[in-house]
């Protein structure tokens, strides 16, 4: 019979690797609890409109990667691509806006769907942690945020990352820049796609990877220099207050960034050992989706790091998150009446929150005893008939190798004194 492989594009996450990424959820999930920010969840598909209009018509991420379907009851929908737009939806739909309490913080962790060419870090479902703070224009927004990620990645042991930053400016500025660089665009040799991409969105042309275009960008109009004062200003805040922690970043103002909704500050976060697909984390503000998705006017700013691509990272540094063994007292029994016993002793530790596992399966002492060593457990807790008939049970410590018999009654409080 024919056998089925994860999707294209897709793995599967599983034991003992699958602990690294939930300890990365968790790391990054950290600050953000830590600093006023309340768990949200949303459906994995939406509306396919909410993410053509907020993420944007021209951009990849909608006008080729998105998985988008018709429902048998006729809805239009796709599988989310990004959080940001669902988190927005979210908010406003549950007038969280409206409660006085701005800014609104938010933080998640889910998968995510692009229909993309798979490569190593690149994959076409993939899991972000992500966080938005929205209904706010704060310089001090954008900084906590930025010192939040490099706090969480730094926590994960990651050294080799860098914070690239930049501002988009505003729909004051940034329309008269758009009109500088699209008449310089018009006078390039670009072929059809950028001609068309230049007219919707012209930044994006900035951030075209191939050689022979960005040779050509050589002398393009520099949007630093169309920034209008309180654009100025406020990225001049952000910038003083992330140095002010400690934090250092990279000016970078061909950062454009994959997504149409973004104004004044962006970041990325890339790492140096993760060749082409370098960005493990990115975000910025965006004061205008609000209103791009019906919504009033809601500055927010935010981000998502990639897990996938944060674990790759710590895997490209060497680095072992020292992660400890889930099970602490793995338990083999030897005979019918033993297995009831120890059994009953492993649902006690369990209860007690001692992490406890059992030699299943009927096997005899040598393979209950590479189960032991497999789980990684400091204590194994053998018993024959022999035992039982005395009351009592082997305790053995597997680092030292020393094992002494333990009184049946007594094995909760002993488990624990030798594990404390
Ligand atoms: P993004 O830059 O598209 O931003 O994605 C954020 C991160 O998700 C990337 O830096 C990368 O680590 C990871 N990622 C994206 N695509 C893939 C893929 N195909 N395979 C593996 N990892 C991937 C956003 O999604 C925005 N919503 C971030 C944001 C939040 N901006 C404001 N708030």
């Amino acid at each position: 019979m024919a056998t089925f492989q994860a999707p294209k594009g897709t793995y599967d996450l599983i034991p003992p690797v699958s602990v690294k990424y939930l300890a990365v959820r968790e790391a990054i999930a950290a600050p953000l609890r830590n600093s006023g920010y309340g768990y949200i969840e949303t459906p994995g598909f939406e509306d396919v409109g909410l993410f053509a209009r907020g993420v944007g018509e021209s951009t990849d991420i909608v006008s080729k990667e998105m998985y988008a379907f018709e429902t048998k009851g006729g809805d239009q929908l796709a599988l989310r691509p990004e959080g940001t737009a669902s988190v927005l939806r979210a908010a406003l739909e549950a007038s969280l806006h409206k409660k006085g309490n701005l800014p609104v913080k938010l933080w998640y962790s889910g998968s995510y769907y692009r229909y993309e060419k798979p490569q190593k870090g690149r994959y076409r479902h993939f899991s972000q942690v992500g966080a938005e703070a929205i209904g706010a224009e704060d310089p001090a927004l954008d900084a906590e945020l930025i010192i939040l990620a490099d706090q969480a990645y730094r926590s994960l042991g990651l050294r080799n990352f860098r914070i690239l930053l930049n501002s988009l400016g505003d729909k004051e500025c940034r329309p008269v820049y758009r009109e500088a660089l699209q008449s310089f665009l018009s006078g390039l040799d670009l072929d059809e796609e950028t001609v068309r991409r230049a007219e919707i969105n012209p930044l994006r042309v900035l951030d075209d990877k191939r050689t022979d275009v960005q040779k050509q960008l050589v002398g393009a109009p520099a949007l630093r220099d169309y920034l209008c004062d309180a654009c100025k200003a406020y990225h001049e805040e952000v910038r003083t207050l992330v140095t002010a922690a400690g934090v250092a970043f990279e000016d970078d103002e061909k950062l454009v960034r994959g997504l149409d909704y973004y104004t004044r500050t962006t970041f990325e976060f890339v790492h140096d050992g993760l060749g082409s697909q370098s960005a493990v984390g990115g975000g910025g503000r965006y004061d205008g989706l609000s209103e791009m998705i019906g919504g009033p006017a809601l500055p927010s700013v935010g981000w998502a790091l990639g897990v996938d691509r944060t674990v790759l990272a710590l895997e490209a540094e060497g680095i072992d998150l020292g992660i400890p063994a889930a099970t602490s007292v793995f338990a083999v029994a030897l005979g019918e009446e033993a297995r009831r016993v120890l059994f009953g002793k492993v649902t006690e530790l369990r209860r007690a929150g001692v992490a406890a596992d059992f030699s299943y399966g009927g096997k005899g002492l040598k393979g209950s005893m590479k189960d032991a060593n497999r789980s990684g457990a400091r204590l194994t807790v053998v018993a024959g008939e022999r035992d039982l008939a005395e009351g009592v049970v082997q305790l053995k410590d597997m680092e030292s190798g020393e094992q002494a018999p333990v009184a049946l009654a007594d094995l909760v409080d002993a488990v624990r004194a030798r594990l404390a």
